[in-house]
């Protein structure tokens, strides 16, 4: 691990917000601020891989999203297969497992005909999982979970927090570490609502776009400053 990070998330979940307001800012479409936007994907994904971060999760579609206009919601989704089709034989490679959060069914034939291809592709990436939370809302998925739950026919006194977990799109995977949004809103947007549960909020000015290996390394040192004590005090934590 490098010398100016101390410790790194092992799971680092962001909401890719302002590539709107980036592109307009310049003069540009939106939807030149989601390709922008897109080719900063590569950036940031090579950049956790190097670092050795394991599972990143990056906010692509919201269910909310398909309120957009029609033109900008079919960019969006022709941007998805561009990067598929450049991406997949890279990930193979280096090692990266594609998965997807949320309602793949509910994604055009050829997108999720893709996206079934790349995730059986890079099934066996050991280095790092990229989820890509596409046509996901987080309370759709804790009521989806809840439904397969009942459906699995589990005993009420199996409902746990450790089984629910099992039912979720993360199945097995740690909760994020780090939540970064970036472009200055400060919510979450219906964003893995169960599993930040004690993430690390950060929230930064700079849209998307401009959000490169600068901007990520200054969120991962913030990180490595924060005081994480689930509920303990500081010196529980410390161990004295
Ligand atoms: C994030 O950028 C990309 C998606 C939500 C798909 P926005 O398109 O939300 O950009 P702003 O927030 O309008 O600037
Ligand atoms: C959240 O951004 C969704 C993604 C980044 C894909 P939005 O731009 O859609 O969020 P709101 O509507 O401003 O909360
Ligand atoms: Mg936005």
């Amino acid at each position: 691990m490098e010398q100016q990070f101390p410790f790194l998330p092992r799971h680092l979940a962001i909401i890719m917000d302002g590539n709107g307001r980036w592109a307009q800012a310049r003069g540009l479409k939106r939807v030149d601020g989601h390709r922008a936007g897109a080719d900063n994907v590569r950036v940031i994904v090579t950049e956790c891989r190097r670092l050795g971060i394991p599972y990143l999760t990056l906010y692509a579609f919201s269910s909310e999203n398909w309120k957009r206009p029609p033109a900008e919601v079919a960019a969006l989704f022709s941007l998805l297969l561009d990067f598929l089709g450049t991406e997949v034989a890279r990930m193979e490679r280096e090692g990266i497992r594609l998965m997807v959060l949320g309602d793949v069914e509910g994604l055009p034939l050829a997108q999720r005909t893709a996206l079934k291809h790349a995730m059986k592709r890079t099934a066996q990436g050991r280095d790092m999982t990229l989820n890509l939370a596409l046509n996901y809302g987080g309370r759709e998925e804790i009521v989806r979970a809840a439904r397969r739950m009942a459906e699995a026919g589990l005993p009420p006194e199996q409902y746990t927090e450790a089984r629910f977990a099992d039912f979720l799109y993360t199945q097995g995977q740690p909760d994020p570490d780090l939540l970064v949004r970036t472009s200055g809103e400060l919510r979450l947007s219906n964003y893995l609502l169960y599993q930040c549960a004690y993430s690390e909020f950060y929230f930064t000015p700079v849209a998307w776009p401009d959000f490169g290996v600068d901007a990520l390394h200054e969120a991962l040192r913030a990180y490595a400053g924060r005081s994480r004590r689930f509920g303990q005090t500081q010196e529980q934590v410390n161990g004295c």
